[in-house]
């Protein structure tokens, strides 16, 4: 008996003993033909999701019909717990349970999990008793094993009573197969009491659950639903000891008229939906308004008379809250917002490179507090500086081909009240390598070498970085016949940046070029490369991130090459600059700080506007919070002052030093600056300082005339206190871990391309914004 066995026993064993207790929270499966062993058996993996309150149990999938074989190895992961739960339970903890199987043979069986208990629900479920049909037999649609659907739902879900709300599950199939979702109903086997509660209706089709309404208690709902598929017309199953099976499709809804159960939709139309569309060929399904099915309504599935390739448990639990004073989202109840990704949208990944779904959300009542996810094994939550959520996760080489939901929702805390947003969940794709690239973190840049073939042989003229106004940007400088080649600095060229507690990151992506940047449709990208340096916190600061700032040259359509140059100055004559080499400039709380701001063009007839200033510990423009001195062309710091200057593209201020720095290590000062044409009553820079419900127009163009440029970011620093200026700092050299890299980090800095190509069509939604009537 191997060591491994031994293990698994005294598994057994922990869990014989633990399964009397009440803490079943619910759970689903799914199963994936993984190819043919040496001794010519089949290898499949089971994919268990289970629930319970601690993260060592699982679900141990017992043979009913059928010869399954036997488990070979089992790896439990924990996927998410959280301790938002109802009184009576301190946590939930949601484990991937991930088996491979040695089956015997390809014919279908059954497989099994019964137990006690779940933990004190309102619907008397109290028994767990989860079924799956397993099938790898071989279509005759596809010629393959048969597939699985993949689906997901959160473990615990939870709503005010009084707000009706709308949960569809996650169901992909790969087979193109329909998916249903239906109650259970076969007592003892799928279900412990089989009746769908009352308030809810169930959309079979579309696996949609509603919450209508009910009263609140403080005991959960345990659902107790089946998922499975059907092909879209008759197929057979063809198995290795010659036999074979014949499979049904579902009646197509509505026109059943005119047919007789049991007639098979040969002759029915061919379905029209893609193959490979999310969650199968659901009818347009209106989650805003429409008819809600009729309450009770449970399972087309037996009226429809298919029969199932799969069959595969999902079970939850479903909180009722008491009342919320609104059920508006935004308020009480997060509102999921931009840049979180639509339910449903499929996101394409790359084995071995990282996935990130970016989750915003906001309420005005409450405060965001965390995430909830279910997803695959090794999936990551993270929460950075500006209260955004990141779910990570990498495919590894085994996931090639393979498709995951992950499925998150974001919760808010208002007193003692716990309030869950909308539930949405994506789907994940892990399609074969097309990005052909490397990353190489410096402390100042990020090099990133693109092999053109990643991006069909597109030229470098026909990509860009994020944002690529400034000529350092240019993709041509450093690309040759076969590759892109860019060097990135870390405050340029649109590079994000992102702080979590331990990390620095900084991103940025190659995306094809649009034709016409002034043009009123918005498109998505063609294509599209992401990647990212990340650099641990703690450690030296370099010297490169102390440096004194060049030049910012900018190339812009209608007004040339123009360079903007800022330094800071000795005093309110502007004649005496600070050597560049004698950053960081040092202060004392207090001092004035002398800037200039100018702008040489090759056009004449220009001018510059200084839209706004703010200091922040790093200059990536994407930084926050940052210290306003200037908004909207308006001085926010009180101590601000201007100076008359001879011409229209020099800016000269003053002010004070300020505490903000004390709060940092070393800040930078950035300014958003842009170009006009000079003396036009229409432009932004003649509007000078103006409240903020105008700065929406400052980057138009005034039909085919150029009269103003984008706005362009420009930054001079870092500035320090000067050491002891602040007594309450006192005199050691004491970096503020908070405060940027060492230069034995470069060690540690990681780089890597974390996204994919991104294949979009250019179908997607024409968007019209009105224009500004500064015309008139
Ligand atoms: C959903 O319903 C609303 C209101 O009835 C309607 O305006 C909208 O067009 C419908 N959307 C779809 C996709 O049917
Ligand atoms: C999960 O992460 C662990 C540790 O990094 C790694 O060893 C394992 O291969 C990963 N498993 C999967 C399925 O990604
Ligand atoms: C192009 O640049 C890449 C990456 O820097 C390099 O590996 C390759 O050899 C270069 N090819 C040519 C033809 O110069
Ligand atoms: C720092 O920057 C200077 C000029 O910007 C460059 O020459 C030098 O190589 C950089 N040092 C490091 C270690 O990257
Ligand atoms: C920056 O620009 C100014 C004029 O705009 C020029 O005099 C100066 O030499 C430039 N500095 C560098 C380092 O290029
Ligand atoms: C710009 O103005 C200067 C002096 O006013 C003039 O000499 C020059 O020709 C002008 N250049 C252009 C491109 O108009
Ligand atoms: C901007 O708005 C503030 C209050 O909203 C007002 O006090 C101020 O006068 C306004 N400034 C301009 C230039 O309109
Ligand atoms: C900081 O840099 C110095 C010089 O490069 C190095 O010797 C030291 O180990 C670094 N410290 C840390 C914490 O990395």
């Amino acid at each position: 008996m191997s060591a491994s066995t031994v293990l698994l026993l005294l598994q057994l064993q922990l869990l014989a003993s633990l399964v009397s207790a009440s803490h079943h929270w619910g759970g689903t499966m799914n199963y994936a033909y993984k190819g043919r062993n040496p001794d010519g058996s089949f290898k499949m993996v089971l994919r268990g999701k289970d629930t319970y309150d601690s993260c060592s149990n699982y679900h141990s999938w017992n043979c009913y019909t059928g010869n399954c074989g036997s488990v070979t190895s089992r790896k439990i992961t924990t996927i998410d717990l959280s301790t938002n739960t109802p009184f009576y339970k301190s946590q939930w903890c949601e484990t991937e349970n991930v088996e491979t199987w040695r089956v015997p043979s390809d014919k279908p069986f059954q497989l099994r999990v019964a137990s006690c208990c779940w933990i004190t629900t309102r619907n008397s479920v109290s028994d767990w008793r989860l079924e799956s049909l397993v099938d790898l037999g071989t279509r005759s649609d596809t010629g393959e094993p048969n597939r699985s659907p993949d689906i997901a739902v959160l473990p615990f879900i939870r709503v005010p009573q009084n707000c009706p709300r709308t949960y569809k599950m996650a169901v992909f199939d790969a087979d193109g197969d329909e998916v249903m979702c239906r109650y259970g109903n076969l007592q003892g086997i799928e279900c412990d009491v089989c009746s769908l509660p009352s308030g809810f209706s169930l959309d079979s089709d579309s696996c949609t659950l509603r919450y209508q309404s009910t009263s609140a208690d403080s005991s959960i709902f345990a659902f107790e639903m089946v998922v499975e598929d059907f092909a879209r017309n008759r197929i057979d199953l063809s198995y290795s000891d010659g036999s074979k099976m014949s499979k049904s499709p579902l009646l197509s809804r509505g026109k059943t008229e005119g047919y007789t159960a049991g007639v098979y939709a040969g002759t029915l139309p061919a379905a029209t939906v893609s193959p490979t569309s999310w969650g199968g060929a659901e009818p347009s399904y209106n989650t805003t308004a429409g008819n809600p099915p009729s309450p009770g309504t449970t399972s087309f599935a037996q009226n429809r008379n298919g029969s199932p390739l799969s069959k595969l448990p999902l079970q939850f639990a479903f909180l009722v809250d008491p009342v919320v004073p609104s059920c508006q989202e935004g308020q009480y109840l997060p509102q999921l917002v931009a840049p979180t990704p639509a339910e449903g949208e499929r996101i394409l990944a790359e084995v071995n490179k990282e996935v990130e779904i970016r989750v915003k959300a906001q309420a005005t009542h409450s405060s965001i507090q965390s995430i909830v996810i279910s997803g695959p094994t090794n999936i990551t939550k993270h929460k950075d500086t500006n209260n955004e959520f990141v779910i990570r996760w990498t495919p590894v080489p085994d996931d090639l081909g393979e498709h995951y939901p992950v499925c998150f929702a974001v919760e808010s805390v208002s007193g003692s009240s716990v309030y869950q947003s909308e539930m949405r969940c994506v789907l994940v794709e892990i399609r074969k390598k097309q990005i052909e690239a490397t990353v190489t973190c410096t402390e100042s840049t990020m090099k990133v070498e693109v092999k053109k073939a990643s991006f069909f042989g597109l030229e470098e003229d026909h990509l860009q970085l994020n944002d690529p106004s400034n000529t350092i940007c240019s993709l041509d400088r450093l690309s040759n016949s076969t590759h892109i080649v860019a060097i990135i600095p870390l405050n340029e060229c649109g590079t994000q940046i992102e702080e979590d507690d331990d990390y620095l990151i900084f991103k940025n992506e190659i995306t094809t070029v649009e034709d016409d940047p002034n043009e009123i449709i918005t498109r998505k990208h063609l294509v599209e490369a992401r990647f990212y340096c990340q650099y641990p916190k703690r450690g030296n600061v370099t010297l490169n991130f102390s440096a004194h700032r060049k030049n910012v040259t900018v190339w812009e359509k209608g007004f040339g090459t123009f360079t903007y140059q800022f330094e800071f100055y000795q005093d309110d004559q502007f004649e005496a600059m600070f050597d560049p080499n004698s950053y960081p400039l040092e202060f004392d709380i207090g001092n004035r700080i002398y800037m200039q701001l100018d702008a040489s063009s090759s056009v004449n007839n220009t001018e510059m506007f200084v839209e706004s200033c703010r200091a922040a510990p790093y200059d990536n423009p994407n930084y926050h919070p940052t210290y306003s001195i200037i908004e909207n062309g308006c001085a926010v710091d009180s101590t601000v002052q201007t100076y008359p200057t001879s011409n229209e593209r020099l800016f000269q201020f003053s002010m004070e030093a300020f505490k903000f720095i004390g709060l940092h290590d070393q800040v930078y000062i950035s300014c958003t600056v842009m170009m006009c044409e000079a003396g036009n009553p229409n432009t932004r820079c003649s509007q000078g300082c103006m409240n903020s419900t105008w700065s929406h127009f400052s980057s138009r163009r005034k039909r085919e005339t150029v009269v103003q440029s984008g706005k362009h970011l420009v930054s001079q620093g870092p500035l320090r206190l000067r050491r002891g200026a602040d007594p309450s700092r006192g005199t050691e050299l004491n970096l503020n871990p908070n405060l940027v890299f060492v230069v034995g980090c470069l060690f540690a800095a990681v780089g890597m391309v974390c996204g994919v190509l991104l294949y979009k069509t250019k179908t997607s939604r024409v968007k019209y914004q009105s224009l500004p009537s500064y015309e008139n």
